[in-house]
């Protein structure tokens, strides 16, 4: 799948949106650590996983990882976790991460969109995140793909000295809800 994004007067970027294979694991990593550096939209300031314990997730049947590449470099990733029990395999959790440079351009909503017609085939029924209450980009971004927020959890974060809501926000692949 292409995106193309007129940039100035002449040059075109494309966008590759596909599937991760192990050979991303470092490009992934980098991505996730750059975004992580800015310390403003995820949780965690270290990637948790080593190159082969990345090679290891993306191989994982239960998990999903789409990645946007732009010229060789992965400059979006998307990942989808499954519930590890019988009482939560119909839901997944959705982590998503657009490098700086290369946000608003289209790529978060596509990767979505393609997690969520993956879901679907999968028969998962209900596609979970979280997001920081400051993070009104991507609550927008959220929205207008038809994820709605299910509630929150007041002060659970503290960012740059000032207390910050987590926003659980849900999208059910099927039209009618629980
Ligand atoms: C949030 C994020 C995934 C959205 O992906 P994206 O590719 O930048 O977004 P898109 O270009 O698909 O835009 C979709 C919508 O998001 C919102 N949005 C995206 N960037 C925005 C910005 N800089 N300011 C305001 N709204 C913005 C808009 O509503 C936009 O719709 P529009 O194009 O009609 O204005 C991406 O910006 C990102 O990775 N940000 C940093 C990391 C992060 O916040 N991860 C999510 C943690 S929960």
């Amino acid at each position: 799948m292409f995106l193309k994004k007129n940039d100035g007067e002449q040059s075109v970027d494309e966008y590759i949106i596909r599937k991760a294979t192990s050979r991303d694991a470092k490009g992934i990593i980098e991505c996730m650590q750059s975004v992580m550096d800015e310390k403003q939209y995820l949780i965690g300031e270290f990637y948790m996983f080593t190159e082969r314990g990345e090679q290891e997730r993306i191989r994982n049947p239960d998990d999903l990882t789409l990645v946007s590449e732009n010229n060789g470099t992965i400059v979006g990733v998307l990942t989808l976790q499954r519930g590890l029990h019988k009482k939560n395999r119909h839901t997944v959790n959705l982590g998503i991460a657009i490098k700086s440079g290369h946000r608003h351009l289209g790529i978060g909503t596509r990767l979505i969109q393609e997690a969520q017609k993956e879901c679907r085939k999968r028969g998962i029924e209900k596609i979970n995140l979280e997001v920081f209450s400051t993070n009104l980009a991507a609550i927008s971004a959220y929205t207008k793909l038809g994820f709605r927020i299910e509630g929150s959890r007041k002060g659970q974060f503290i960012i740059d000295g000032k207390y910050v809501d987590d926003v659980l926000m849900t999208y059910y692949t099927r039209d009618q809800e629980p």
